[in-house]
C-alpha cells in the first residue's frame, strides 16, 4: 500500500537516478583508433615543460600510450616507444647519447627519429639487412617557450606548428607550468566556456580568487568562428562594461581573459590571454593542463609572477 502522504508525482528520484551515467565513448576515449584519439592525435600536444626533460630517459603517459622522453647530448629531444624493438627492454633503461639513446640490453642505439645507428657485435651484411625493419617508434618533439610538444600522428600528416598572435606580444613574459587532474580531459575542457563557474566555484563559494568582480553574474554571449568557440561574460560595474571573454580553439587549446587584473573598475582596452593552456589526455581517466601564465600590460600584472599564480588559476 503506497504511504499516503508522499506522492508519486513529489520529488524523490533517488532510486530512478541512482544508475551512474555512461561515457559518451566517441569524445572521451583518447587512445589511437579511437574517434577523438585519432582527432587529437592530428595536433601538435605538449608532453612535458621543457625544465622536466633531461638526459636521463624518463617514463611519460600521454593520449594512452606509454613513451620514453629524453634529451641527447647533442640537445635534441626525443621521443620514443618504451619498448625496444629488438628484445622489447624499456627504453627508459637507456642511455642518452651524442646521438640518441642507448638500449640497456644488447646496446642498440637509436637516432631520435628511431632509426638504428648501431648494432653491436653482429656482422656487418646482418646489421645492414636488418637496419630498416629495426626502427625504434618514435614521435617529433619541439621546444615553444619552456613547452615540449610532440606529434603523436602519422608522419605524412604532420601539421604546421601553431604559433598564435597572441603568444607574440611584445613585452608580455610565458611562464610554463603544468596541471595534473584525475579525470577525462572534457571535465577540465569544458570550464572555459562555462563562465557561471568562475562566478560560484571561484569566488562567491569561497573567496574572491581572482578579482572580486569575477563574483557578479553577467550577460552570457557565445560565438563561434571556424574553429575558435568564444564565451563572453559582459559585466557592468559602476560606469563601465567590462567584457571578460574565454576562448577554445579546438580540439584542446584554450585563452582565458585576465584572472587577476582585470574587474571592470578602472579602463582597460583590448587585453589579451592571461593563461593559454592545452588540455592534454593522460589516458581516459587521467589529464594535464600544460601551459602558460602570461603578465605583461595587456595580461595579468607582474606582480603575479610566483609560484602561487599558476596555482591559484587551476
Ligand atoms: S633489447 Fe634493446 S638492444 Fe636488445
Amino acid at each position: 500500500m503506497p504511504d499516503p502522504t508522499v506522492s508519486s508525482n513529489s520529488g524523490y528520484r533517488g532510486y530512478h537516478q541512482a544508475q551512474r551515467g555512461g561515457s559518451d565513448e566517441i569524445l572521451v576515449r583518447c587512445g589511437q583508433g579511437t574517434a577523438c584519439g585519432e582527432y587529437l592525435r592530428r595536433y601538435w600536444q605538449p608532453v612535458a615543460l621543457a625544465s622536466e626533460v633531461e638526459d636521463v630517459p624518463q617514463l611519460i603517459r600521454v593520449l594512452g600510450e606509454e613513451l620514453v622522453l629524453f634529451r641527447d647530448g647533442s640537445g635534441r629531444y626525443g621521443l620514443v616507444h618504451k619498448q625496444c624493438p629488438h628484445r622489447r627492454a624499456s627504453m627508459e633503461f637507456g642511455v642518452c647519447e651524442e646521438n640518441g639513446i642507448r638500449c640497456c640490453y644488447h646496446g642498440w642505439l637509436f637516432d631520435i627519429d628511431g632509426s638504428v645507428l648501431e648494432i653491436p657485435g653482429q656482422p656487418e651484411p646482418l646489421v645492414e639487412k636488418v637496419k630498416p625493419q629495426a626502427t625504434l617508434g618514435a614521435y617529433p618533439v619541439r621546444e615553444f617557450r619552456g613547452l615540449v610538444f610532440a606529434y603523436l600522428g602519422p608522419i605524412e600528416k604532420i601539421p604546421e606548428f601553431p604559433i598564435y598572435d597572441t603568444l607574440e606580444i611584445e613585452g608580455q613574459t610565458l611562464v610554463p607550468y603544468r596541471a595534473d587532474y584525475r579525470c577525462n580531459w572534457l571535465q577540465v575542457l569544458d570550464a572555459i566556456l562555462d563562465p557561471i563557474h568562475t562566478s560560484f566555484l571561484h569566488s562567491r563559494m569561497s573567496r574572491a580568487q581572482f578579482s572580486e568582480g569575477m563574483g557578479e553574474i553577467g550577460e552570457l554571449l557565445f560565438y563561434q568562428r571556424d574553429m575558435s568557440f568564444l564565451g563572453a561574460n559582459v559585466r557592468r560595474v559602476g560606469d563601465h562594461v567590462w567584457v571578460r571573454v574565454n576562448e577554445l580553439v579546438l580540439p584542446n587549446y584554450t585563452q582565458a581573459g585576465a584572472a587577476f587584473s582585470a574587474d571592470g573598475t578602472r579602463p582597460i582596452y583590448y587585453g589579451r590571454t592571461a593563461f593559454a593552456r592545452w588540455v592534454v589526455p593522460i589516458d581516459d581517466e587521467n589529464t594535464t593542463a600544460f601551459a602558460w601564465a602570461i603578465f605583461g600590460d595587456r595580461a595579468d600584472p607582474v606582480e603575479y609572477n610566483t609560484p602561487e599564480g599558476p596555482e591559484l588559476i587551476e
